[in-house]
């Protein structure tokens, strides 16, 4: 209990500099008297459960996992758009994320939607009900099959159907990726609903391939790359112009109402790996792929330069012509969150984190500064200034390291790929012994030895490589940074790291990402602080803290997206990993990924409710809420992304070894349906990804008092 004392009064920005939140809370709702609702019981006993042991154990003995988004009594939900429905010419793609609410004044918004990936298994099972056609998947799988599920369609093209074939399901599944706007309406009633009108539209993974005038614009350094007449690698021939936007994830929006889309994993379907002058390896590192459970290599059949993904992308969504615009100033890295801190008479400054083990947190300061935040030609500023790499201290210091062609190597002593050392080959290389570092350091002094290019091209090839380039500089590995956000009461940054476990490419840094308790590695991530210093220091507390009650966590896992309310309660979501979710695996008894509230005031101020729990196998993304806050918008990605449909109510009864308030053992019987039937519910329907929007029956903002 001492330890969640002393997290909530760092979650309150008390201690480390910032502005407490309870002394000066003014806008929206308070929640002094502990939130409006009671926390919704998981799959495991928690004090916020507010059951003694004997009761937790009669709650807790055998626990039947539902398929359902739940929410506690007194709220409403109602689906807002779901994977197919018609959106301007195309549709609403699959695995909606990040959720952008743009208000237009009155009773309008636009809301702004990620579609991150495909889901094989579910998606084609829903292709046909949902999209009215047929789709070739299975005679993809069953003509791939000799050649272990891929081929590499750029340099040896398929014949007859299977071209054919192969070509629909590359354009169905890019289609069903990008970014999408929708604009709504509230009806009389007061919920939101779908109100179609001249700003619905999408900008895919596709956009631009049949029509270049849809091609999306760049700008920033590595522009320079895209343009150079001579390059090492593959040339795609469309200079500057780029052919959609793909794997798109969390985001952020900006003071003058555009929105930030990143793109995360978009080396599932393009080749990371560069050449010294940014060029790209050739479609052919990354081959297509289809099998039973997974479609990638996207890029492979369209000859797509993979330099050209891995961004961050600006959209306006109320002008339907703007393509959009990558700024690859912000470095080409798997994009997660960003969190834009816009004030008059400063640079503009954008945070970012790469997802990934051992990514990196981010920092772009503009060259130029702000008059107006709110003016539109700040997307300008996006185009030229710094990028910087955190370096993290244990004693709660860090500072923000440049990465420009004049920083210094100096690689840590981590398992870590850097900028292959044979600059010829270009690609990345692991480094084993010092021996071999201090080698390293002696051939290539500075960022500017290991990339090539005439004025501005060099440091474009550094920023699109950005990940290694942060490697080389000693930048501190993390626990895979998932969301940002700027606490609009203190101007901290609030950074949620999702997992500390160590992956073959990359380990956080054991140092600062550590248990509750000190345990390493530490799987149920961390909630962040961030304050900025005067120049280039900041101090860093972890503010709140995944795990089980007992191991010092708040009863959460994984955290991924998160929100500050009107009120500063913190709203976050998880991300548990499909695979992991109910299983005996590692974070598996946390159950099905949920939506909490960490309120930051009052009786309950930094414990972690339970507000939402998803349906199987699904993830609980967006977050977006009105500025009263009397809506939250959740998007339910990926249910059923295991099993698909789930039929004949399949279940399968797992054990855990569980514990109760009081430490005493706990051996729990779980009934996990298999596969999803969201949102229809009826039995055998196809799982299909879709936006929630959720208000208070009342109508009153989500944690305002009960009256
Ligand atoms: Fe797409 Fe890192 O979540
Ligand atoms: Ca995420
Ligand atoms: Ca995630």
């Amino acid at each position: 209990m001492a330890l969640q004392r002393r997290q909530f009064m760092l979650l309150l920005g008390a201690g480390i500099g910032g502005v407490a939140f309870a002394g000066t809370r003014e806008k929206g709702q308070p929640t002094r008297g502990g939130v409006p609702f009671r926390p919704l019981r998981t799959t495991m006993p928690l004090p916020s459960d507010g059951l003694n042991p004997a009761q937790q154990r009669q709650a807790y003995q055998v626990v039947r996992v539902r398929d359902t988004l739940d929410l506690p009594p007194g709220y409403r939900q109602s689906l807002l758009a779901s994977w197919g429905e018609p959106v301007g010419a195309s549709r609403f793609g699959y695995n909606n994320d990040y959720l952008a609410l743009l208000p237009q004044g009155g009773e309008r918004a636009l809301l702004t939607v990620n579609f991150e990936y495909i889901s094989a298994l579910p998606w084609r099972q829903g292709f046909a009900e949902f999209l009215g056609r047929s789709l070739p998947y299975e005679a993809v799988v069953a003509g791939l099959k000799s050649s272990g599920s891929s081929w590499d369609v750029w340099s040896q093209p398929l014949q007859g159907q299977l071209a054919q074939d192969v070509e629909l399901l590359t354009r169905e599944a890019l289609t069903d990726q990008g970014v999408g706007v929708i604009r709504l309406k509230r009806s009389a009633e007061g919920s939101w609903e779908r109100d179609p009108g001249q700003e619905d539209r999408r900008i895919s993974g596709l956009a631009g391939f049949d029509d270049p005038a849809q091609q999306l614009y760049c700008t920033g350094p590595a522009a320079a790359v895209f343009r150079l007449s001579k390059r090492r690698g593959y040339d795609d021939g469309l200079g500057d112009r780029i052919i959609g936007t793909f794997a798109n994830c969390a985001g952020g929006t900006t003071p003058w109402g555009t929105v930030l889309s990143a793109e995360e994993n978009f080396q599932s379907q393009v080749p990371e790996a560069v050449h010294a002058d940014g060029s790209a390896f050739p479609p052919s590192a990354r081959p297509f792929h289809c099998s039973e459970r997974r479609i990638h290599g996207l890029g492979n059949p369209l000859g797509l330069a993979g330099n050209k993904y891995g961004w961050m992308v600006e959209v306006n969504p109320a002008d339907p012509s703007d393509p959009g615009t990558k700024h690859t100033a912000l470095g080409r890295f798997r994009h997660e969150a960003v969190a834009v801190a816009a004030q008059a008479g400063q640079p503009l400054v954008v945070y970012s984190g790469c997802d990934r083990r051992g990514g990196h947190l981010y920092r772009f300061v503009s060259d130029g500064t702000i008059s107006d935040p709110k003016d539109p030609a700040n997307s300008q500023l996006l185009s030229s200034g710094t990028l910087y790499g955190a370096v993290f201290l244990p004693d709660g210091s860090g500072s923000w390291r440049a990465l420009r062609t004049d920083t210094a190597v100096d690689p840590l002593p981590a398992p870590a790929p850097l900028p292959h050392s044979n600059r010829e080959l270009g690609g990345a290389e692991h480094l084993s012994s010092e021996a071999q570092r201090k080698a390293y350091r002696q051939r290539y002094r500075t960022l500017g030895d290991l990339y090539v290019g005439e004025g501005e091209a060099q440091l474009g090839a550094l920023l699109i490589d950005a990940h290694l380039a942060a490697n080389a500089a000693g930048i501190t590995p993390t626990a895979r940074p998932e969301d940002t956000v700027i606490d609009p009461f203190s101007g901290d940054l609030l950074v949620t790291f999702t997992s500390g476990l160590p992956g073959s490419n990359g380990t956080a840094d054991m140092a600062i990402f550590k248990g509750p308790q000190g345990q390493t590695p530490w799987n149920a991530g961390w909630i962040m602080r961030l304050t900025p210093g005067s120049g280039d220091d900041f101090r860093w507390q972890m503010v709140a803290t995944g795990g089980k009650p007992q191991e010092g966590g708040l009863g959460f896992a994984n955290p991924d997206n998160l929100a500050v309310d009107p009120g500063g309660d913190l709203w976050m979501v998880t991300d548990i990993g499909t695979s992991t979710q109910n299983s005996d695996k590692n974070g598996g008894s946390f159950g099905n990924n949920s939506c909490w509230v960490i309120p930051t005031s009052g009786p309950q101020a930094g414990e972690a409710l339970c507000f939402a729990t998803g349906p199987v196998e699904c993830e609980l993304t967006g977050l977006a809420l009105t500025p009263s806050g009397d809506n939250l918008f959740l998007a339910v990605q990926h249910p059923g992304e295991r099993h698909g449909a789930r039929t004949a109510a399949a279940a399968e009864a797992r054990t855990f070894n569980l514990e109760l308030s009081n430490g005493e053992p706990l051996k729990q019987l779980r009934w996990v349906p298999l596969g999803s039937n969201w949102p229809s519910s009826k039995a055998g329907a196809v799982p299909r990804p879709g936006v929630v929007v959720i208000s208070r029956s009342d109508q009153k903002p989500l944690l305002a008092p009960l009256s």
